[in-house]
């Protein structure tokens, strides 16, 4: 797949492309090494599970043939009304983080995922880093999540004003379902 941007801030070039099925394994292990086998029992597992990533929205960024990280963006409900995007698993590879990586990573997909018609996203994650990207409580306030998590850390960004007013209720996931081995691939 082509490349989509360079973090030419980071001195050994990074180019950040789309997903491809190749990148499975080095994915998988990647979130394996950030978040530990725990991240299967995520409340936001529950929204991915069995679903393929939104479309265009699942990028990998790449140095020397090296996976160094993975971002992707999920289709979901917030509430029975309101379309939106989860954000996340996003990692970076432990030497290459504090670089700006992860920053241009999620700069990018909200760039992408704007341009593709999306309103709003969701997330859980720590708001000290999220707070720079836009994220804050307004807009998750009145949602609930399929599972236990701490307010604090469950964040809203919308990308047209007030795309997320009035949603309430319980998030769920709307992205096509994985079915074959390839489609699997793609999927968490
Ligand atoms: C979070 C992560 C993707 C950020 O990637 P990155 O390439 O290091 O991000 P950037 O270089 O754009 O930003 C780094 C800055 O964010 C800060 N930061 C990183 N994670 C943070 C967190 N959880 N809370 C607060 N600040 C955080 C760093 O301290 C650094 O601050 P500085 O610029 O003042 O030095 C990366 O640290 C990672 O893979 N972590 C493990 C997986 C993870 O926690 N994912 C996020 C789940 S919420």
């Amino acid at each position: 797949m082509n490349q989509i941007a360079s973090v030419p801030a980071i001195a050994d070039q990074i180019v950040i492309r789309a997903e491809s099925a190749l990148d499975f394994l080095a994915r998988e292990a990647l979130l394996d090494r950030a978040f530990g086998l725990d991240r299967w029992r995520k409340t936001c597992e529950r929204l991915r599970e069995g679903r393929l990533p939104a479309p265009g929205l699942a990028f990998s960024a790449i140095r020397g043939g090296v996976l160094v990280g993975t971002l992707r963006f999920w289709s979901i409900k917030a509430g029975d009304a309101h379309d939106a995007l989860l954000l996340g698993p996003i990692a970076v590879s432990a030497s290459l983080r504090s670089q700006g990586l992860g920053g241009a990573m999620i700069r990018l997909g909200l760039e992408h995922a704007r341009a593709l018609g999306h309103k709003a996203v969701i997330l859980v994650g720590d708001a000290p880093y999220y707070e720079r990207f836009g994220f804050s409580r307004v807009g998750a306030e009145h949602l609930d999540l399929p599972g236990p998590v701490e307010l604090a850390r469950f964040l809203a960004l919308e990308l047209a004003p007030g795309a997320l007013a009035g949603a309430q209720g319980m998030v769920r996931a709307t992205g096509a379902f994985s079915e074959s081995e390839g489609d699997r691939r793609l999927a968490a």
